[in-house]
């Protein structure tokens, strides 16, 4: 074998190994980015503290980049309420509380809460929702969603799963399927 051949064959060598050392290090880089940060997984959920709201003012959130609707009710509210108002109602401390995600089930506008008449209408193209997020006029098809959420005391938990929310879920009253007011 040639001098020039074993440098070549060395200089081979070499280079094969910075490349695979090279890879293990990129595929590291790679692994890292895929794993969520842990201020990402923080991130996913939102708390609201509702001990001081109070009846008929919408109180607005964000939770994940939406709106999130969180309205107590006043008693004359809660004595009107139809069944399905009522199963969509989260019950705090004794109080009813509706929380929704803020956004018209026809095109994704955010509807607007009427104080006077204890309901929203979407300027966008004329839908009206009721005290509950249920739709009652077109075009929009579905009431607002409820978003997953979780009690822990007058604290509501956006974006985690709580028992509330399972029954609400069992209740097919969550605002994925067409309810009858
Ligand atoms: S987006 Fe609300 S009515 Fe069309």
């Amino acid at each position: 074998m040639s001098e020039s051949m074993n440098r070549r064959d060395a200089m081979g060598i070499a280079f094969g190994a910075c490349a695979a050392v090279g890879g293990i290090f990129a595929l590291a880089g790679m692994k890292k980015a895929w794993d969520p940060l842990p201020s990402v997984k923080a991130a996913g959920t939102t708390t609201v503290d509702t001990s001081s709201a109070e009846a008929n003012v919408m109180y607005t959130e964000k939770w994940r980049g939406k709106p999130v609707f969180i309205l107590k009710k006043t008693p004359d509210m809660v004595a009107k309420a139809t069944e399905n108002e009522k199963k969509r109602d989260v019950i705090i401390n004794g109080e009813h509380f509706l929380v929704c995600i803020g956004l018209c089930t026809h095109l994704g506008c955010i509807p607007s809460y009427a104080v006077a008449t204890q309901d929203f209408l979407c300027a966008c193209h004329g839908a009206t929702y009721d005290q509950s997020g249920i739709n009652t006029k077109a075009p929009a098809p579905l009431p607002m969603l409820i978003p997953p959420f979780k009690l822990d005391g007058a604290k509501i938990v956006l974006g985690e799963e709580g028992e509330e929310y399972t029954k609400m879920k069992t209740d097919g009253v969550l605002g994925d399927v067409p309810l009858a007011v």
